[in-house]
């Protein structure tokens, strides 16, 4: 009788599950794809995490992108609800997005790219920021850059992609380039242009309008979210290079250098801020670097759930659905990587998780109860090591929906073979009965575009 009474009770709620899910996608309201930046938070960043890519949190020298992998754990279970994540590099656009097709980078907040030429706000639909852009037109004109730098036949300009409205980059070495800086930027005032030059790897030499620069873009950024009473309690920014340097000038910020900075970010260091106790030179590379200095400075969980997995107890202490969902997506990848022993119980600790009763609505459409989608895991255990099989979430949302509720949206990246797949998800979680754990109720996917649905057993959840 018992169980009959909670059978009845699990289909009303499902029921409930389901037209909220429908009203939800209808009002656009807490999962709207438009979301814009500011208004994701609803008050101030816990976190305003601001890092370059190449060489700070992408290591080119990673195929297998470990740390990064690590720092996307720590960041979608522990940082997406209350913090910022901003991109910052000197790539276009359009090369920053090629970047994000190779490697697996989560949806930032904000993405500063063109060595802060550009700024654009708002996760999945990037929109760009036409007040910035406006105001960096003040006091420039790309035409009469090029005609001054044209005067300069040391200076070899950068290909067109990396050309933009308001960035002007070349290669030259560093004698010349420390030379040219000294006289370039009185001749274009004297022609009404006032800008500011960036050398970066000894070789890159981008000249910008004055305001702009990764500095001045992270300060526009701050008085933007100033303005809108969401000062950030904490700043970090993350940098290896010469135009990162501005970023370590803006005064709250802690900052951290990662162990493979270049000799002129660490030379800026010496001859700057050495005695600034908020910058570090991190003893680890890249993404390791970055979670060094989350510790170091205290800024908030500095344990990625990639290190500190329990694979023979499930159990996560607190109720804490981000962080449940991301350690039970890493707890599926041990299996499929055979890094887990293939084990009865190892399937019966996963099925722990989940209600008896909860479904799973395969992206396909094929619906199965969670446990017995579990038991077709049998067969896949290890199969992925070969493949490389690796699993990351990202934009893990959550909302209370009742008391004891919890809808999690997130998409799901899977890559295999080479190959990425993707799946917007959501997931129903309850503490109904012992309050102390929570328990899947519903799982539902669709295919994110671009992600086929060839070989659609080897997906699961
Ligand atoms: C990136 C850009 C390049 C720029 C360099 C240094 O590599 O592609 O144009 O010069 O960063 O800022
Ligand atoms: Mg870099």
């Amino acid at each position: 009788y018992k169980q009959s009474l909670l059978t009845r009770k699990l289909r009303i709620q499902e029921r409930k599950v389901e037209k909220l899910f429908k009203r939800r996608s209808k009002e656009n309201l807490v999962f709207g794809g438009s979301e814009k930046t500011m208004d994701r938070l609803d008050g101030p960043p816990r976190l305003l995490l601001v890092t370059d890519l190449d060489c700070t949190l992408v290591d080119h020298d990673d195929p297998e992108n470990t740390d990064l992998l690590r720092f996307n754990a720590l960041w979608e279970a522990h940082y997406r609800h209350d913090s910022l994540l901003v991109y910052c590099t000197g790539r276009s656009m359009r090369s920053y997005l090629s970047l994000r097709n190779k490697k697996p980078l989560l949806t930032p907040d904000i993405a500063i790219t063109s060595v802060g030429s550009e700024i654009a706000h708002g996760g999945e639909s990037m929109v760009s920021d036409d007040v910035w852009e406006a105001r960096l037109g003040e006091m420039w004109s790309r035409e009469i850059v090029l005609e001054e730098t044209s005067k300069f036949p040391q200076l070899e300009p950068q290909p067109d992609k990396s050309q933009e409205q308001h960035k002007v980059s070349f290669f030259v070495g560093r004698e010349h380039a420390l030379e040219i800086m000294k006289v370039l930027p009185g001749r274009l005032l004297e022609r009404g242009v006032d800008v500011k030059l960036v050398y970066s790897n000894d070789y890159a030499f981008d000249v910008l309008p004055k305001g702009s620069g990764k500095g001045g873009a992270l300060t526009y950024l701050l008085e933007k979210l100033e303005s809108e009473g969401k000062q950030p309690t904490n700043i970090l920014v993350c940098g290896d290079s010469g135009n990162d340097a501005e970023l370590f000038n803006v005064p709250q910020a802690y900052g951290v250098m990662v162990s493979n900075s270049h000799k002129e970010l660490l030379q800026w260091h010496e001859e700057n801020a050495k005695d600034n106790p908020k910058i570090i030179l991190a003893s680890e590379r890249c993404g390791a670097g970055m979670i060094e200095a989350l510790q170091g400075f205290n800024l908030g969980p500095s344990v990625s759930p990639r290190d500190g997995l329990d694979t023979e107890n499930f159990h996560v202490e607190v109720l804490d659905p981000a962080n449940e969902v991301v350690q039970f997506y890493l707890l599926y990848e041990k299996w499929r990587c055979g890094e887990v022993e293939k084990s009865d119980k190892y399937l019966e600790n996963l099925k722990s998780l989940s209600s008896p009763l909860g479904m799973f609505v395969h992206p396909s459409g094929v619906e199965k109860p969670i446990h017995e989608w579990i038991d077709d895991l049998v067969n896949l255990h290890g199969e992925g090591k070969e493949e490389k099989f690796r699993i990351w979430l990202d934009r893990v949302s959550t909302s209370l929906i009742s008391p004891e509720t919890w809808i999690v949206k997130f998409d799901k990246h899977e890559l295999s073979d080479g190959k990425v797949r993707s799946c917007s998800t959501r997931v129903l979680l309850s503490c109904q009965e012992e309050k102390e754990k929570l328990t899947w109720m519903h799982i539902q996917q669709s295919w994110l575009d671009g992600s086929c649905s060839d070989d659609q057993d080897k997906w699961i959840f």
